[in-house]
C-alpha cells in the first residue's frame, strides 16, 4: 500500500541515462522513500554498493525481493555513488547511479562591515540544496539587552540574485547581533548568527575640545609673518611704482609731478589687507579649554 507513496525510479529513463553518461542520476527530496532500480536486467543475484561508504548494517537501506534498493527517509548522508553488481556472470557486470538528496540550502557564510551608525552585511552561498534559492531573510537586535526581540531589516525576502545589504540607524559604538538564512523550496537553511560592533563616533563635547586643542596648538607667529610678507610686498609695489613715475616726472617734470605727490601716500596708506582685525576675532580664548 504504502509504496504506492515513493518516488519510483522509471526503468527507460534509466537506460537512456546510463547510455549518455555512464552513470544513472537520481534526484530525491530529503525525507522522502527512494526505490532505486538497478539498471541491469533485473535479477535475484544483484549486489548492491555504496562507494566510498563502509557498509554498516542500517535498517533504513533494505534491498527487495526484486533485486531493488529501497532507502527509507533519505536525508543528506544519503548522497552519494550507488553501484548494482550482477555476480552470477563469466566477469561482473556493474552499473552506477548518482543520487542526490535534496534539502534545505547549507547555512550561508555571513560577515559584516561595520561603520559608526550603518553596516554592510555580506554573505556568500554554500550551494542550494538542489533547489534554487528563493528568498534571503535577515534580522538584527541589541547583543546585550533585555529585550531579545528581533528587528527585521527591509526587505523581508531579499532578492536571490543580492549578495550584501546595508543596515541603517544604529548606534556607534554598539554591538549588534546579525541573523541570515537563505530559503528554498524545502524550507529554510540554518540561521547563522554573527556579532559585529559599530565604530565609535567622538561625542559633541570631545568634538569640540578636538577642535580647540588644534587651536592652542596653532602658533600665531605665522599670523604675523604672513600680514608681514603681504605688508612688505605692498610697500616694495608702491616703492617700485614711485621710482617709475619718478624716472618719468625726471623726463617730464612740469606736468606730471602734482600728481606723484597724491599717488604716493594712497598706496602705501591702503595696502588692502584686513588680517590684522580679522586675526583678533579667531583668536582662541586661552581660559576656555582649562574649564
Ligand atoms: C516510507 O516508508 C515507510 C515504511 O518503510 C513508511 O512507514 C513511511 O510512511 C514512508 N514514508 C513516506 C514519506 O512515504
Ligand atoms: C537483459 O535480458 C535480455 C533477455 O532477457 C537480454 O536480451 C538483454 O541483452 C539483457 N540485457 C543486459 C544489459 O544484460
Ligand atoms: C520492486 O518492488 C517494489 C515494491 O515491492 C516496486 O515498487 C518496484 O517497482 C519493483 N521494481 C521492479 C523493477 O519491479
Ligand atoms: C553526482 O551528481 C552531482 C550533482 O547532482 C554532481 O555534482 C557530482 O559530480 C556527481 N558525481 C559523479 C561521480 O558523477
Ligand atoms: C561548504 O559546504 C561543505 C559541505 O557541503 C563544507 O565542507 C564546507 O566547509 C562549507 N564551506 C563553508 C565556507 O562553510
Ligand atoms: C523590543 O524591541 C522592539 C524592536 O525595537 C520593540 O518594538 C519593542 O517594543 C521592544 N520591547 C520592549 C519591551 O522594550
Ligand atoms: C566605546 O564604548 C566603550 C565602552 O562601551 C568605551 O570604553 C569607549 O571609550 C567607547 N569608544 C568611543 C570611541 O566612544
Amino acid at each position: 500500500m504504502y509504496y504506492s507513496l515513493e518516488f519510483v525510479v522509471c526503468l527507460f529513463l534509466m537506460s537512456f541515462h546510463v547510455k549518455a553518461a555512464g552513470i544513472k542520476r537520481v534526484s530525491v527530496d530529503i525525507g522522502k522513500n527512494l526505490t532505486i532500480k538497478c539498471p541491469l536486467n533485473q535479477s535475484k543475484d544483484l549486489m548492491w554498493e555504496i562507494e566510498g561508504k563502509k557498509q554498516r548494517p542500517n535498517t533504513k537501506i533494505t534491498v527487495l525481493e526484486n533485486g531493488s534498493l529501497f532507502l527509507r527517509e533519505v536525508d543528506s548522508s544519503n548522497s552519494g555513488i550507488y553501484s548494482c553488481i550482477r555476480e552470477n556472470d563469466v566477469t561482473d557486470v556493474k552499473a552506477r547511479i548518482n543520487v542526490t538528496v535534496r534539502s534545505p540550502p547549507p547555512p550561508l557564510v555571513v560577515s559584516i562591515k561595520p561603520s559608526t551608525i550603518l553596516v554592510l552585511v555580506l554573505w556568500k552561498v554554500n550551494g542550494t540544496g538542489g533547489y534554487p534559492i528563493m528568498h534571503f531573510t535577515a534580522q538584527y537586535r541589541l547583543a546585550f539587552s533585555n529585550n531579545k526581540s528581533w528587528i527585521p531589516i527591509t526587505p523581508n525576502h531579499i532578492m536571490p540574485n543580492s549578495r550584501q545589504i546595508e543596515v541603517y540607524n544604529l548606534k556607534p559604538n554598539t554591538t549588534y547581533e546579525f541573523q541570515m538564512w537563505a530559503t528554498n523550496q524545502l524550507g529554510k537553511s540554518p540561521i547563522v548568527t554573527v556579532q559585529a560592533t559599530t565604530r565609535g563616533q567622538y561625542p559633541e563635547s570631545e568634538l569640540a575640545r578636538h577642535l580647540l586643542k588644534g587651536a592652542e596648538q596653532f602658533d600665531t607667529r605665522w599670523w604675523t609673518v604672513a600680514v608681514g610678507v603681504v605688508l612688505g610686498t605692498s610697500i616694495l609695489l608702491g616703492v617700485g611704482t614711485c621710482i617709475l613715475l619718478y624716472q618719468e616726472c625726471k623726463k617730464r617734470p612740469t606736468e606730471i609731478e602734482p600728481e606723484i605727490i597724491e599717488l604716493v601716500p594712497n598706496i602705501i596708506l591702503n595696502p588692502g589687507f584686513e588680517g590684522p582685525s580679522h586675526f583678533n576675532d579667531i583668536t582662541p580664548d586661552e581660559n576656555y579649554p582649562q574649564e
